[in-house]
């Protein structure tokens, strides 16, 4: 099954991800990790990266698009893939119908995940992340057991460089130029489904799960 997850910055993506991938047994790709760890071992692409994540700007088309297309040739992509993250312009989204069509696949299913504004810039500035297996919290709406401390390994809990509130309303305003649009292409190829990002984080991945099973 292959799944695309869209929705802004902090609708929850990377959260639900964490227990889509392990239901449906497939590889959860997010073109965010991909250059956040680039950045951490400063690769060339890392170095380029940072450029722009660390502005809360979106990396160059064809540096994003290269990415994705190495990743999906991967075998552990075979039975399926969560992408999450990517596409963000129109010319990602068409990008990937070509590198999908040229596997002689399609996309199944894209997931929208709508939250109003004021909740996003919430959610965003109160997330922390463990450093060693990169699960998400959030200080108020998902807090960990023990303050920063990391409920599945015990690693340590940072904030992300971009989640301060004037990187996040740069984020929030290069979704809804770039990205929101891709919104209607999807509206028109009749695989778009949407779900509601503001209920509880269990409710939401119910209702995906349902959506993917084709039982909604
Ligand atoms: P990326 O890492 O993809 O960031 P993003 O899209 O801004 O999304 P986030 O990870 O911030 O949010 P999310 O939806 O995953 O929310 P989460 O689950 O963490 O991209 C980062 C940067 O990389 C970009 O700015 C750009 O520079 C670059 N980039 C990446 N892809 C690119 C592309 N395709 N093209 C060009 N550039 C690209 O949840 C947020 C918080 O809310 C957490 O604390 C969580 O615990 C909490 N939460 C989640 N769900 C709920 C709920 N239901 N109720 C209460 N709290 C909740
Ligand atoms: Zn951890």
């Amino acid at each position: 099954m292959n799944v695309i997850f869209m929705g802004p910055p902090g609708a929850g993506k990377g959260t639900q991800a964490e227990s889509i991938v392990n239901e449906f047994q497939i590889p959860h790709i997010s073109t965010g990790d991909a250059f956040r760890l680039a950045m951490k071992q400063e690769t060339p692409l890392g170095l380029e990266a940072k450029k722009y994540v660390d502005q809360g700007l979106l990396v160059p088309d064809e540096i994003t698009i290269g990415i994705v297309k190495e990743r999906l040739q991967q075998p552990d992509c075979v039975p399926g893939f969560l992408l999450d993250g990517f596409p963000r312009t129109i010319s990602q989204a068409e990008a990937l119908d070509e590198i999908v069509q040229g596997m002689g696949r399609n996309i199944d299913h894209v997931i929208n995940l709508s939250v109003d504004r004021n909740l996003l810039l919430a959610r965003l500035t109160g997330r922390r992340i463990c450093r060693a297996c990169g699960a998400t919290y959030h200080i108020l709406f998902n807090p960990p057991a023990t303050e920063n401390v990391c409920d599945k390994c015990s690693g340590e809990l940072y904030q992300r460089s971009d989640d301060t509130e004037e990187k996040v309303g740069t984020r929030l305003d290069e979704y809804m130029n770039k990205t929101a649009p891709l919104l209607s292409y999807y509206r028109d190829k009749g695989n778009l489904r949407e779900v509601n990002g503001e209920q509880e984080i269990n409710t939401v991945t119910a209702q995906i799960s349902s959506l993917l099973r084709g039982q909604a």
